[in-house]
């Protein structure tokens, strides 16, 4: 049996093409469905319903043999304990900075609200700019319009959320897409099954 982990949502809707081109189609809607492990049309394959934030650790366990994640997930749960074989290219967007449209140029300690915490801290280290972290799960918009933060990093994709906030998007931290993850044991006892995935998911992109 090969499991994979994906969560629902967007990358489940743009991960279902893709699987389907595989010859994998789940039985169970998960928007309809309170089930958290759907069968699929493929006796040897079966889908595991998860947070996005936790298909790394899943993966990584070898409580799903592969996954699906957004790169932002990756670089902040670190991906070195799991293989990235593939860049599916789908639920694409931008880690930004953002802040108030008429803010001042920041300057000095700032502080900064994300769900990032470490990506943060990487990305303002390496420009060498003091930032204290405010580690939020949620709704980071908010924190510069009622004085939590001076600055948030969040994804962007369309700006609509940003607009609708009265926020800006600043420096580009980096691009976003979702990958293919593998766990290394799973690689390796796996392989065959793994491998022909790996090439059906390629042909599909490369069609694309
Ligand atoms: P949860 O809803 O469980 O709190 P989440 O907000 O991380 O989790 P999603 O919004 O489905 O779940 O995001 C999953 C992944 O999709 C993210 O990790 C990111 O890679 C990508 N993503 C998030 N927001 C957007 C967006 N607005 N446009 C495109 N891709 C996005
Ligand atoms: C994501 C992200 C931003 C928004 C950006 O939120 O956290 O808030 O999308 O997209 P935009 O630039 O097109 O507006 P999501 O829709 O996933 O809601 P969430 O807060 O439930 O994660
Ligand atoms: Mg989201």
């Amino acid at each position: 049996m090969l499991t994979i982990a994906v969560s629902k949502g967007r990358i489940y809707e743009d991960a279902l093409p893709l699987l389907e081109e595989a010859g994998i189609t789940p039985i169970d809607d998960p928007k309809k469905s309170r089930k958290l492990i759907l069968r699929t049309s493929r006796d040897d394959v079966q889908l595991v319903i998860i947070r996005a934030t936790d298909v790394p650790t899943f993966v990584e366990y070898g409580a799903a043999d592969m996954g699906i994640a957004g790169k932002d997930v990756l670089l902040e749960h670190g991906a070195e304990n799991l293989y990235e074989p593939l860049d599916l290219g789908i639920a694409a967007c931008r880690l930004m900075t953002a802040t108030p449209v008429d803010a001042a140029e920041l300057s000095g300690r700032i502080r900064v609200a994300t769900k990032y915490v470490k990506t943060a801290q990487r990305y303002f280290a390496d420009i060498g700019v003091q930032a204290e972290i405010i580690k939020l799960y949620g709704s980071m918009e908010l924190a510069p319009l009622v004085g939590l933060a001076d600055c948030i990093v969040d994804l962007v994709d369309t700006g609509n959320t940003l607009k609708a906030n009265g926020l800006e998007a600043r420096e580009l931290i980096t691009h976003i897409t979702s990958r293919l993850v593998v766990n290394k044991a799973a690689m390796k006892m796996k392989h065959q099954a793994i491998q022909s995935l790996l090439d059906q998911f390629e042909i599909t992109l490369a069609k694309r």
